[in-house]
């Protein structure tokens, strides 16, 4: 593919860069941030002078931060790139509320920029990750502003879901950030459009002549995306049972991915372009009504072998926040109108598999009798594939038809491809100022108004959702459902 075809540039590499984690003793920092650092740097992909420094109230030696944020590297690293990597990290340790500790932490940003050997000409580059939970964001970000924010250099501000808890929260949240930070400043999280699948969509829509031309209600009878994890809430409970899984995964995760097959083609592929088609999509879907969703928990195995969520110490033994849930969408617009869209997410079933299934209609004035339909599946996780179901002869001297598939499983056609984890995508596009793979805030706010009518009734009415056994597919009904509800015709 020719450099001018790239979905992005590499970073540039003269920028004096850096990097400041908050909430670096946390779990995010340790599973995925500093992984995904390590990982450009390995690459040669992070500015040549970059500092990474985490913050967060803990107090640490240095031995004790290397060991913590180097706890999910690989084992087959490189020792001598860990200790290269190291060489550009530390660790200062201070609260989320107190001057002092920003004003410490900008003149500890001065003085490594110094040791970087800072020239008046150079372009200056200062990332706040905010791993942290976001009841902090906030006052974070005003001492961000306040004591340590740079107005001589490029500020970029990361922050990670949950973006509020329903419209009206979301709102409040998205109005203090922006009275601290221009909207071009911020980098909201979704860590589902930094996976290669989801990255794949815009590719194969709009690099290709024949998908584009089936790609609306005249060729799609429905689609469905769907979200599968095979453990519980194991440990994280008390977060989860705050959110359930509508806030957990299907308005952010499902949605986005959502909205780029659904969106009509972007002017070009600047981020505000693309991110003006989702938003443009979301505005025409309707809010989810409660007659097209169906509830689930997960209760332990009858065997005992695998807890219950309520089993979890964490969560309230009268919870009915839902683990699982499907509803059917409907996109309002001349491309959509009649196609029903499935999204589904459930936590503790018997498989880890997130994918895209879109089927297409049957064959009209067909030569053949009864055929099955089509269908294109995109497997997201965890093993990456672009699957198109193709009716064909049966090989060999019979006359029948028979369903087979056009199989591009990337672990087979590209062997020695590592794919990058998806947090090291999006901090790639960080470091590239490139906002295509982030939430904008007006696709957030229309993300919220789809989703809240539904979560506030479900809450009102306490609705109960129904129980299904860890380890299986959902609660009964889960499988007829989008059968039932949106046409899907199995093949
Ligand atoms: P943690 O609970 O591990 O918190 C991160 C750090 O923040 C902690 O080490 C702690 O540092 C500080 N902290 C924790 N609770 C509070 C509090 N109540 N008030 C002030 N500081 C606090 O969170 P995660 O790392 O798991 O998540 C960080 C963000 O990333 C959250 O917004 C989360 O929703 C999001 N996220 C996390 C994922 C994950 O896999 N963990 C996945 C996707 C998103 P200290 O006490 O040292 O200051
Ligand atoms: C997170 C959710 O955003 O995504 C988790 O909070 C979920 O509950 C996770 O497990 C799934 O991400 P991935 O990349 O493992 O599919």
């Amino acid at each position: 593919m020719s450099r001018n075809c790239r979905l992005h540039a590499a970073a540039k590499h003269e920028e004096l860069t850096t990097i400041v984690v908050f909430g670096a003793s946390g779990d995010l920092a340790k599973k995925k941030t500093y992984p995904a650092l390590f990982h450009l740097f390995q690459q040669g992909l992070l500015p040549r002078r970059t500092r990474i420094i985490g913050y967060a109230r803990t107090k640490m030696t240095p031995e004790e931060f290397n060991k913590r944020v180097t706890s999910f590297f690989k084992a087959t690293d490189d020792p001598k790139d860990v200790t290269a990597f190291l060489k550009i990290c530390e660790y200062v340790s201070g609260k989320y509320d107190v001057d002092e500790d920003f004003k410490g932490l900008r003149k500890e940003i001065d003085t490594n920029e110094q040791l970087m050997h800072k020239r008046e000409s150079d372009e200056r580059v200062h990332i706040y990750y905010l791993a942290l939970p976001p009841s902090v964001f906030v006052s974070v970000g005003t001492q961000i502003r306040r004591n340590v924010y740079d107005g001589s250099c490029t500020n970029r501000v990361v922050i990670e879901k949950p973006f509020g808890h329903d419209l009206e929260s979301s709102r409040a949240l998205s109005k203090s950030i922006g009275a601290l930070f221009a909207e071009d400043e911020i980098y909201r999280i979704d860590h589902y459009l930094g996976k290669e699948m989801v990255k794949n969509i815009l590719a194969l829509r709009f690099a290709n002549v024949f998908y584009e031309a089936v790609w609306d209600r005249r060729h799609i009878a429905n689609v469905q995306i769907t979200f599968k994890e095979p453990f519980g809430t194991e440990g994280r409970g008390g977060y989860f049972d705050e959110f359930g899984i509508i806030r957990d995964v299907m308005q952010n995760h499902l949605l986005q991915v959502l909205s780029i097959v659904a969106m009509h083609p972007p002017k070009s592929l600047r981020s505000e372009d693309i991110r003006d088609r989702k938003t443009e999509v979301l505005r025409r879907i309707l809010p989810i009504q409660l007659e097209d969703t169906l509830l689930g928990q997960y209760v332990g195995t009858r065997d005992s072998s695998r807890p219950g969520y309520k089993d979890d110490e964490t969560v309230p033994k009268s919870s009915i926040t839902p683990t699982y849930a499907q509803c059917v969408l409907h996109v309002d617009n001349d491309r959509w109108r009649g196609v029903p869209w499935v999204i589904k997410a459930g936590k503790a079933l018997d498989e880890a598999k997130m994918i895209i299934r879109i089927q297409f209609k049957d064959m009209v004035n067909a030569l053949f009798p009864n055929l099955a339909r089509n269908e294109l599946i995109l497997q997201v996780s965890p093993k990456e594939s672009v699957t198109i179901k193709t009716i064909v002869k049966e090989p060999g001297l019979s006359t029948n038809l028979a369903m087979s598939e056009l199989d591009l499983s990337y672990h087979k056609r590209y062997q020695d491809l590592k794919i990058p984890d998806a947090y090291a995508t999006l901090i790639l596009d960080v470091l590239n100022g490139d906002h295509s793979n982030f939430v904008r805030s007006d696709e957030l706010d229309e993300a919220w108004r789809i989703f809240t009518p539904l979560l506030h009734q479900i809450e009102k009415e306490e609705v109960v959702p129904l129980p299904y056994e860890y380890g299986s597919t959902g609660p009964k009904g889960a499988d007829e459902f989008p059968t039932e509800r949106a046409g899907y015709k199995p093949t």
